[in-house]
């Protein structure tokens, strides 16, 4: 070994050391907050947010198919981006459950959380398809299935009771 692979070995080891500790002590880092942060601001100011101009389409009439296309396109791109800022350590019970709603179950289940990602994925390219068609009860429809599937399917399971 020579004195740059020793040291990144030992920066490695230092860093694997430093999530352990995290984890076992439920000491969560400045990097976990911000991981908490982030996907607070994707579930609400995207996933909800573009769940959202679809709800009003069809319960305010607001926006257009087109919008609802374009809500349900960005729903899809979003849901890659879910379990990957779901580091483990970051939710109950090692972090406050004042700073996050993500049970513990996400990680003893990662499978499970990680299909319901994708559920939600693949409803919203279904919704995509029925906003291209134009039929508002399609829309309607599949807006129900996106909910049921790709919101609550998820929800119920991982996110627990807001505390205050
Ligand atoms: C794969 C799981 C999963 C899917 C799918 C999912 N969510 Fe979430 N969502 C969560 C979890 C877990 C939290 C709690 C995150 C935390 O507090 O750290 C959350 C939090 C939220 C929040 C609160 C964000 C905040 O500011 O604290 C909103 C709003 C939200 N989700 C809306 C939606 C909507 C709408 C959909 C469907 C279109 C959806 N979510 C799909 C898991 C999911």
């Amino acid at each position: 070994m020579n004195t740059t692979t020793k040291l990144l070995a030992a920066g490695l080891a230092a860093g694997f050391l430093a999530v352990g500790f995290v984890a076992a002590n439920g000491a969560a880092t400045a990097a976990d907050m911000s991981v908490i942060d982030k996907r607070k601001d994707l579930m609400k100011n995207v996933v909800g947010k573009n769940f959202g101009v679809v709800k009003d389409f069809i319960e305010k009439n607001k926006g257009s198919a087109a919008d609802v296309k374009k809500a349900a396109d960005a729903l899809a791109a979003a849901a890659p981006k879910i379990a990957p800022l779901f580091v483990k350590g970051t939710g109950r019970p090692d972090v406050d459950p004042k700073k996050t709603r993500a049970e513990a179950k996400i990680w003893q289940d990662w499978a499970g959380f990680e299909k319901t990602a994708k559920a939600l994925g693949d409803e919203a390219a279904k919704l995509s398809k029925a906003a291209a068609g134009g039929d508002k009860e399609a829309i309607k429809k599949q807006f129900a299935e996106t909910g049921k599937n790709g919101c609550g399917a998820c929800h119920k399971p991982f996110r627990g009771e807001e505390v205050k």
